[in-house]
C-alpha cells in the first residue's frame, strides 16, 4: 500500500462533502475520486480537481471507501466495496432494513473486510468521558437516563418528499443516534414502549415520539423527541459538532442519573452528595475536563487506523445492525400499542 491511503467517497451530497474536506485535511489518506452520479457531484468534482466517476470501484488503485449514499442504497454500494475486499466507512444507519443490514454485516465479516459505520458521536471526547466516568463507578449503579432530543427542522427541509413519508421521519433520522449513544453509554436495550404522533405536522410519518426503554443492567432511558418544538435542546445545537450548519446553544440535554450521582451531556456536569446522601442534604456540581475536537476529523483518524490494520472498528456491522434493530423496535411498539423487543442479531 502507498504512503498515503488512496480514499473514494462514495455520493457527494451533504455528509459526502464534509469527508471531502476532512480528507483534504489529514495528510495520512489522499482523495482519488468522488463517484455520483448526479451532474452537481461532477461539477463539484471538477472544482476540487478530483478525479470524478459514475463508479469509483473502476478505478483499481482505491484503498478504502467512505459511502455516503442514501440509506436504501447502502446495501448494493456495501457488498461492491466488500467484493472488492476495500475497507469502508460507511454512513449511518448501515442499512434502511434489518436484513440488509445482517446481510451487509454478514458479508463484510465473512469477506475479512473492515466496515465502520458512521455513527460519529462515538469519537466526541465528551462522550468518551462519561462513558469512562459510568464504567468508572462515578454515579454508582446507573438508574436512569433522560434524553432530549426537540428540535424545529425548518419547513424547507420536507419539501423533499421522502421526509414526509414512513422512514424518512425522525425515529430513523435522529432517534437512531441516540439509541446508539444509550448503547453505546449505558449498554444494550432489551425492551422498547413507545408512542409516536404525526399531530403536528400532519405528514404521514410522525413528527414525535416519546420512548421508554428498558436496558439490560435494568437501568430505564426515556427519550423525547420531536422535529417540530422549537428548543435549543437537541444534540446537533448543544454539543456544537458542526457549527457551520446549526446554532451553538451547550446547555444540557442528556442526563445520567446513578444511586450515587449524575451526569450530563455535553456539558459534562457532574453532581453528587459529599457525605451523606438525600434531598435534604447539598448535592455539589463539579465538572469532568476533555479536550473539544473535530469529531469527523477524530472518526477518519480511527478509519485509516482500521484501514491500515492498527485497529478495530469501534462500530462494526453487527453492532451497527443492533442499534438499527432498537430503533425499528420503536416502530415497532408505536405500531402495535405493545412493548417490542429489538431484533435479535448474530
Ligand atoms: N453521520 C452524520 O452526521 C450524517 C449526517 C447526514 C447524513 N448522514 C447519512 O449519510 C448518508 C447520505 O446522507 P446525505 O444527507 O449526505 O444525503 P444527500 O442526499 O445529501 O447525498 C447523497 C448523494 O448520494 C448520491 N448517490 C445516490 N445514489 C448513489 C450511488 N448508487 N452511488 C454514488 N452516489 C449516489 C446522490 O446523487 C447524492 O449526491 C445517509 O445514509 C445519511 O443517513 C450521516
Amino acid at each position: 500500500m502507498a504512503e498515503r491511503i488512496n480514499t473514494a467517497v462514495i455520493g457527494a451530497g451533504v455528509i459526502g462533502k464534509r469527508h471531502v474536506d476532512e480528507i483534504a485535511h489529514n495528510d495520512a489518506c489522499r482523495l482519488v475520486a468522488i463517484a455520483d452520479p448526479s451532474p452537481e457531484a461532477a461539477a463539484y468534482a471538477d472544482a476540487l480537481n478530483v478525479p470524478y466517476y459514475r463508479d469509483a470501484l473502476a478505478r483499481d488503485d482505491v484503498h478504502a471507501a467512505i459511502v455516503c449514499t442514501p440509506n436504501h442504497t447502502h446495501l448494493e454500494v456495501g457488498l461492491a466495496c466488500i467484493a472488492r475486499k476495500l475497507p469502508l466507512l460507511m454512513e449511518k444507519p448501515i442499512a434502511d432494513d434489518l436484513d440488509s443490514a445482517r446481510a451487509l454485516a454478514d458479508a463484510a465479516a465473512k469477506a475479512g473486510v473492515a466496515m465502520l459505520v458512521g455513527h460519529h458521536r462515538r469519537h466526541n471526547p465528551a462522550v468518551r468521558a462519561v462513558k469512562q466516568a459510568i464504567e468508572g463507578g462515578r454515579i454508582g449503579k446507573l438508574v436512569l437516563a433522560n434524553i432530549l432530543c426537540l428540535m424545529y427542522k425548518p419547513d424547507a427541509y420536507f419539501e423533499v418528499p421522502w421526509r414526509r413519508q414512513p422512514g424518512g421521519g425522525p425515529v430513523l433520522i435522529n432517534l437512531i443516534h441516540e439509541i446508539d449513544l444509550l448503547r453505546h453509554l449505558c449498554g444494550e436495550i432489551v425492551s422498547v414502549q413507545a408512542v409516536t404522533s404525526n399531530a403536528n405536522r400532519g405528514h404521514e410519518v410522525e413528527d414525535s415520539a416519546a420512548c421508554t426503554l428498558t436496558l439490560a443492567n435494568g437501568a430505564l432511558a426515556n427519550v423525547s423527541l420531536s422535529d417540530t418544538t422549537s428548543t435549543p435542546w437537541n444534540w446537533d445545537t448543544t454539543a456544537g459538532e458542526d457549527r457551520a450548519l446549526f446554532d451553538y446553544r451547550p446547555v444540557p440535554t442528556h442526563f445520567f442519573a446513578g444511586t450515587d450521582g449524575a451526569l450530563t451531556l455535553p456539558d459534562l456536569a457532574l453532581w453528587s452528595y459529599r457525605g451523606k446522601k438525600g434531598r435534604d442534604q447539598p448535592i455539589h456540581d463539579t465538572h469532568l475536563s476533555f479536550v473539544a475536537e473535530n469529531v469527523y476529523a477524530a472518526q477518519l483518524r480511527h478509519f485509516l487506523d482500521v484501514v491500515k490494520g492498527d485497529a478495530r472498528p469501534v462500530i462494526d456491522g453487527h453492532d451497527a445492525a443492533r442499534t438499527l434493530a432498537a430503533t425499528l423496535a420503536v416502530v415497532e411498539a408505536s405500531r402495535t400499542s405493545r412493548p417490542a423487543t429489538p431484533a435479535p442479531i448474530q
